[in-house]
């Protein structure tokens, strides 16, 4: 049996956290390929104790941002996509996947009020059929390429559960819940 302050040891993963430190030093799978699309290109990402938005612009790249916009913290989820990014939905305050803001529209136009405007963002890979977020120090390291996510010669199935009101280390589904499985081809091709 843990004691109380080794179960808050291993499972508190917020930021600055030991825990939440040491699972940062590894990608994390955050979305299946197929849920994010032209028709649905925003998801909301709770991961490691941070709220995320996964969006993906017009021009095909994933990004991974807070939730709430540096202005007035609408999130972000309701953002509009675009070719360079993602626009709030509030006062239209424009992202791109690294966190930078490229426009603030209500500021007079001759403004660079944006470069002063960053908000969290974080590098996300597109791997084996599933998006992965990395939310570490830099350099981040490669994900590695075990030989039975990349082997050619099976069939793949991505399972994904409901979300589970638990910490890391317990996790309990719920009773009467399932989890669904796919096992379309990969889109990635791996
Ligand atoms: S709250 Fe996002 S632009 Fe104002």
């Amino acid at each position: 049996m843990l004691t109380r302050e080794k179960n808050e040891l291993l499972t508190r993963v917020g930021p600055g956290q030991p825990a939440g430190e040491l699972l940062r030093r590894y990608w994390h799978p955050v979305c299946p390929v197929q849920e994010l699309s032209s028709e649905q290109p925003t998801r909301f990402v709770r991961i490691l104790g941070e709220d995320l938005v996964l969006f993906l612009d017009k021009s095909g790249r994933a990004g991974l941002i807070q939730d709430h916009c540096s202005n007035r913290g609408a999130s972000l989820l309701y953002g509009r996509v675009e070719e360079r990014g993602i626009a709030c939905a509030y006062h239209g305050w424009l992202y791109d996947t690294q966190g930078s803001c490229l426009e603030t529209p209500a500021e007079p136009a001759d403004s660079n009020f944006y470069l002063t405007v960053r908000i969290r963002a974080y590098p996300v890979q597109r791997f084996v059929g599933l998006y992965w977020a990395y939310l570490g120090p830099e350099p981040a390291p490669v994900i590695p390429k075990y030989d039975v996510w990349v082997r050619k010669d099976g069939r793949r199935d991505i399972t994904v559960h409901p979300r589970l009101d638990c910490n890391w280390l317990h996790p309990q589904p719920r009773r009467g819940e399932r989890a669904t499985t796919s096992s379309e081809p990969d889109p990635d091709g791996l």
